[in-house]
């Protein structure tokens, strides 16, 4: 087989076989198949796209490249969830002590922040002590025992991506969707758990512009888990302004503990609900959306979610008194209001610059490789929908330098008021 045959069948639109596909993933992995070609074979797919079975054979290739995690011997159905990315997404802190609660077992590898979008490890680490490092037998009693564990990878899981990711990343090859499909599910699939619920963002700070590409990416997905026997479901939902109130990894995790006991936002509420209905029944502890909701709400209202975050920090060696004390976690030196200059109607609160605003603060990373602080961030005390008055705050501050003039009129043109009445954004648009 030559490389070079299989690019051009791509380029002429034709579809590749399963075996094409294997030689090409052994290959790159192999270092036997230069960045070039596998560049414009990456290209070739943008353009001309690929089948289910050749997504899924892609996948199943990627996700063969490297470690496959087996979860097996942990009791009961695993659940895993993952979204596709956002500016203030803690879903992970709230949701997964939820179900967790609820029973469901979370065994659950997240990863970090890159760019505008926070991660799940970052915002962990804000936590004094906590582990995110455990071994494979570590993590495996953990769920055994208290039924929740979230970590960093183990292993080396799908070394395929790693590659193809950075190439995807330097060539404007990211945007398609059988790469980004495969990528997401040859991971997700690698992780070992027996049910996937993903949330596919879209808007302004997701990957997907609009509902109608999210929802191709999903079903993609879900046709992928469906071929390769695992229960795979998703949720299609709004990113055009930050999920919930908090931009900022210590800022987040004190929203997630605060949603806990019934005070979070309530967009983020929702979201939480609306995902653990799905999760719940997926692991066969609901028949229905309606009682797995009720089974979320009881979890609030009883403390059982809460404590199950508790235990989950206790035993991954990180402070307890922070989760009994929020207050307690990594604070900014200042915290500046920001008043409004306008009176009216929030219109549009955008994702991508808060997002980026906050990393500027170094709430994020602009390389692999930055540092983050967990204390600093944004607070926003206005959403789209709300009414607001000259002067009134827009969002609080949270920073350990001065801003600049820069930043501030940056901030300004995030929000987009005007005279007349906007809805508020409904988070949750399909469950696929
Ligand atoms: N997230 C991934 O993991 N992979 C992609 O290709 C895009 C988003």
């Amino acid at each position: 087989m030559r490389f070079v045959d299989i690019i051009e069948k791509k380029k002429q639109g034709e579809a590749l076989s399963e075996e094409e596909i294997q030689f090409f993933i052994r290959g790159y992995v192999a270092n036997e198949i230069p960045d070039y070609q596998v560049s414009a074979l990456l290209m070739a797919i943008c353009f001309q796209g690929m089948s289910i079975d050749e997504i899924t054979a892609l996948t199943t290739a990627m996700l063969h490249s490297g470690d496959v995690i087996d979860l097996s011997s942990i009791d009961g159905i695993k659940i895993d969830k993952h979204s596709t990315g956002g500016v203030g997404d803690k879903t992970s802190l709230s949701l997964m002590p939820m179900v967790a609660a609820c029973h469901a077992k979370v065994a659950k590898m997240s990863g970090r922040g890159l760019g505008h979008t926070g991660g799940t490890l970052d915002k962990l680490e804000s936590i004094s002590g906590f582990q995110i490092g455990l071994s494979e037998a570590e993590f495996i009693k953990q769920v055994n025992e208290i039924g929740i564990a979230l970590i960093g990878q183990t292993g080396e899981v799908v070394p395929a991506d790693k590659k193809l990711y950075a190439l995807r990343d330097v060539t404007a090859t990211v945007n398609s969707i059988p790469l980004i499909a495969s990528s997401i599910m040859s991971k997700k699939l690698a992780a070992g758990s027996d049910t996937i619920l993903l949330d596919v963002k879209y808007g302004e700070g997701a990957f997907m512009p609009d509902s109608a590409s999210a929802e191709e990416l999903a079903s993609t997905m879900i046709s992928i888990g469906k071929k390769l026997g695992k229960d795979t479901r998703a949720l299609i939902s709004n990113m055009n302004q930050p999920l919930g109130d908090a931009i900022g990894n210590a800022l987040e995790v004190k929203e997630a503990i605060a949603t806990l006991k019934g005070e979070g936002p309530s967009d983020f509420m929702e979201l939480c609900l609306g995902a653990g209905s799905v999760i719940l029944e997926q692991a066969k502890l609901a028949d229905n959306q309606e009682a797995a909701r009720a089974m979320l709400l009881k979890t609030i209202e009883d403390g059982s979610a809460l404590a199950k975050l508790r235990e989950m920090v206790e035993w991954q060696h990180g402070d307890v008194n922070q989760i009994d004390h929020p207050e307690t976690l990594p604070a900014a030196a200042m915290t500046i209001e920001i008043k409004s200059r306008e009176a009216g109607y929030v219109h549009d609160v955008k994702a991508l610059e808060l997002g980026n605003l906050a990393m500027r603060l170094g709430a994020g990373r602009m390389v692999k490789e930055d540092p983050v602080d967990p204390a600093v961030g944004i607070v926003l005390s206005k959403k789209v929908g709300d009414k607001v008055s000259l002067d009134e705050p827009l969002a609080v501050i949270h920073s350990n330098q001065t801003l600049t003039p820069d930043w501030i009129e940056d901030f300004y043109q995030t929000f987009v008021i005007n005279e007349k009445e906007a809805k508020p954004v409904s988070l949750i648009e399909k469950i696929l």
